[in-house]
């Protein structure tokens, strides 16, 4: 027997499929109404009690209302809007927007609307269930946050280990125990500024807060800075340590502050996303005639030029050594740098 034959089975004392349906409509977990659009307004005139759990509200507060009770201040106008052009045109439709329950709390509605029409296609009335998709669509943003952190922490560690590649390539030494010292000096610049980097979020670090750190390495050295606030992006930060490193350390091993009256004076100012920085020496001791060895020059420039898609320039006067250098600050975040 046909359970959508109501005499039938009824006869029976079984439940016709009409009815069957109301009965599975009303135990679904999934929340539903139906609304009748060829009364004023298309009200509900049917809502399953998961409907009523989801939004709190009893059935009386319901029935006869236009379902757009559950939107408010923070509802997408434009979602609303997908909604009212499919209502008009009698469309299936899906649209997730922020609605409202009874206790003012919101959840994330993914609503799915469909048309029933009877056998002549004249519309009769409109279905649709709301999933609450709240905690999922939390859930996928923190799995995203989580999938590009991870991307961030490989992007990052490809980028010092370039540098590192770099630095044991570039590091120019007479002897072995030389080479292995200048080596190991550097990349404890790059973990210095690793430090950096990670009290400040990983994101970007403060130029004179960089320098500070290189400086501070050899305690008390009379090294004035002055330039504006600038912040440098972090895949430049340990190039730009390492650069800084160099010049601090020529400046104690062979320049102004091997003297005791030398110093050092290092100005920047910044233009857009560029940062021109002047390290003026003074007071030092008149400038070699040949760079010693292990000097960082190739380390310095390549670094510049290559890494941070900057310049480097450098002049000797009787005064003491003067360097210009260029880079970029936040905003110019580049690929995995090579040297
Ligand atoms: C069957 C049906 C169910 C609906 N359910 C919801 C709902 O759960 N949440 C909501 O914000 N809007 C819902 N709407 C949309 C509103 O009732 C209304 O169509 C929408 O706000 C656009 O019309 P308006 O611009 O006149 O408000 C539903 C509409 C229909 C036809």
């Amino acid at each position: 027997m046909r359970v959508d034959d109501p005499a039938a089975a009824s006869a029976q004392g079984m439940a016709s499929r009409s009815e069957l349906c109301l009965i599975a409509v009303e135990r679904t977990r999934m929340p539903m109404v139906v609304t009748d659009p060829r009364q004023a307004d298309n009200p509900i005139i049917l809502a399953n009690k998961a409907f009523l759990e989801l939004t709190g509200y009893a059935p009386a507060e319901v029935l006869g209302r236009n379902c757009r009770f559950l939107q408010g201040v923070e509802t997408c106008r434009e979602a609303v809007s997908e909604i009212r052009r499919a209502v008009a045109h009698a469309l299936e439709a899906e649209v997730e927007l922020l609605n409202y329950r009874k206790d003012g709390s919101t959840f994330l509605n993914q609503l799915h609307l469909s048309p029933i029409c009877d056998d002549q296609g004249e519309l009769l009335y409109f279905f649709a269930s709301q999933k609450d998709v709240t905690e999922l669509r939390r859930v996928e943003k923190l799995e995203e946050a989580e999938r590009r952190l991870l991307m961030e922490v490989d992007h990052r560690t490809l980028n010092a280990l370039s540098v590192v590649t770099g630095i044991v390539r570039l590091t120019r030494s007479g002897d072995a125990r030389g080479y292995a010292e200048a080596v190991q000096r550097r990349v404890n610049a790059l973990v210095r500024a690793h430090t950096l980097l990670a009290h400040h979020g990983w994101r970007a670090a403060p130029l004179d807060d960089l320098i500070r750190v290189e400086v501070e390495l050899y305690g008390g050295l009379p090294v004035t800075l002055h330039g504006p606030p600038v912040e440098i992006a972090a895949p430049h930060v340990q190039p730009l340590a390492l650069v800084l490193h160099e010049l601090i350390s020529n400046a104690v091993l062979h320049g102004a502050l091997s003297s005791s009256i030398g110093r050092v004076s290092v100005d920047w100012d910044a233009a857009g996303e560029k940062v021109t920085l002047h390290w003026d020496e003074a007071g030092g001791p008149p400038p070699p005639r040949e760079r010693p060895p292990g000097f960082g020059s190739t380390i310095m420039k390549g670094t510049l030029r290559r890494q941070l898609s900057g310049g480097f320039r450098r002049t000797w006067d009787p005064k003491g050594l003067h360097a210009e250098l260029q880079f970029p600050a936040v905003g110019r975040e580049g690929a995995a740098p090579t040297i």
